[in-house]
């Protein structure tokens, strides 16, 4: 079994098995079934709930779904749900722990408005919140950033149910991922060597379209398991706006980081040839990153796998734990006194 495989206190550990836990939990299938009666009663919506970790899954399934259901889904990250939320909205609350205040609270509100709300978490005080067929359960002991492969495994199916879209073949895409990590091997360790390449300096992740998730998620990661700052923004937004603040990367060892599909937009595509002039020109050389894959999906997974394995690597070159989470422990306990 996997989960045997895999040394929960350490990230490294996690973040090397992300292929393998691809998949290797779904659904049990009386959520499912109660997720398809939901779809079949009419749904305007779906809001998902969630914050940090316990959200990026989310982010990451609205992005690419985006352009293959009619579906709206939102994500929040807030204590309760926009106005417009009602009824006919359905909502997923989830929150690794399932202690968490603002995902406890934006749930409550959701059902207050008489919203179908599932849970996916591994206990805390969510599921008693919802009924037993709409709680989906996450194996226990994993960071929340590090159970990122299981939230898809459960969440992914449940969303492609609720909006009745093909089910995507998870185990199929870890495999794949499997193979991509076997290449950094001959890559000379291909996470490594980019960690090199940032060391001392502070990445901003660029991205468009589908990958706007993986760039944030890239963000989080940096902060979260290396303790450095790391930023995140889109393309076409940046070209008007944070071009005009370029100078100041080179002295501000700013490392622009551009992830790029193969699927790009052809004037995305342009876009992101003429910002790396432009940046270029203000002694700013941004590293390109792409990846081949099969589908929209997959080339989330290899970005979001290599830049996870990024931040172990970062964490090791500046000598932090990357597990541990002090600060946001000590902030959530201020708040819970
Ligand atoms: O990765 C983390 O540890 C955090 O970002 C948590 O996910 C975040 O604090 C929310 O907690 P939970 O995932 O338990 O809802």
């Amino acid at each position: 079994m996997v989960f045997e495989k895999i040394n929960k206190k350490n990230m490294r550990s996690m973040v090397e098995n992300f292929p393998n836990m691809l998949g290797v939990i779904e659904p049990e299938p009386k959520s499912l079934n109660h997720a398809e009666k939901v779809r079949r009663e009419g749904i305007d919506g779906i809001c998902l709930l969630g914050m940090g970790g316990s959200s990026i899954a989310g982010e990451m399934i609205r992005c690419i779904l985006v352009s293959k259901s009619s579906t709206p889904i939102i994500s929040v990250k807030d204590y309760t749900v926009p106005m417009y939320v009602n009824e006919n909205w359905t909502t997923i609350a989830v929150s690794y722990s399932g202690n968490t205040e603002e995902t406890l609270s934006a749930a409550e509100d959701a059902m207050h408005r008489g919203c179908k709300t599932f849970a996916i978490t591994s206990g805390g005080k969510l599921p008693k919140m919802v009924s037993d067929d709409a709680y989906i359960t996450l194996p226990k002991g994993f960071q929340p950033r590090a159970a990122l492969p299981l939230i898809l495994s459960v969440e992914l199916p449940l969303i492609e149910t609720l909006v009745g879209i093909n089910r995507t073949d998870l185990v199929e895409v870890g495999k794949r991922l499997a193979l991509v990590q076997k290449k950094w091997v001959s890559d000379e360790n291909a996470p490594l060597k980019l960690a090199h390449k940032l060391e001392g300096k502070i990445p901003l992740f660029m991205a468009s379209e589908h990958l706007a998730a993986v760039a944030y998620r890239a963000k989080c990661q940096i902060n979260e398991n290396a303790k450095t700052a790391s930023f995140a923004s889109l393309i076409p937004e940046a070209n008007h706006n944070e071009i005009e603040s370029i100078g100041w990367f080179s002295q501000s060892n700013i490392q622009p980081i551009f992830l790029r599909s193969i699927t790009e937009n052809p004037r995305i595509a342009a876009r992101f040839r003429a910002t790396s002039e432009i940046y270029t020109d203000d002694d700013c050389n941004p590293i390109h990153i792409w990846h081949q894959a099969s589908t929209g999906f997959e080339e989330m997974m290899a970005h979001t796998f290599l830049l996870d394995m990024l931040s172990v690597e970062l964490a090791k070159l500046e000598g932090v734990d990357d597990v541990a989470v002090e600060r946001i422990t000590k902030l959530k306990n201020a708040l819970s006194n």
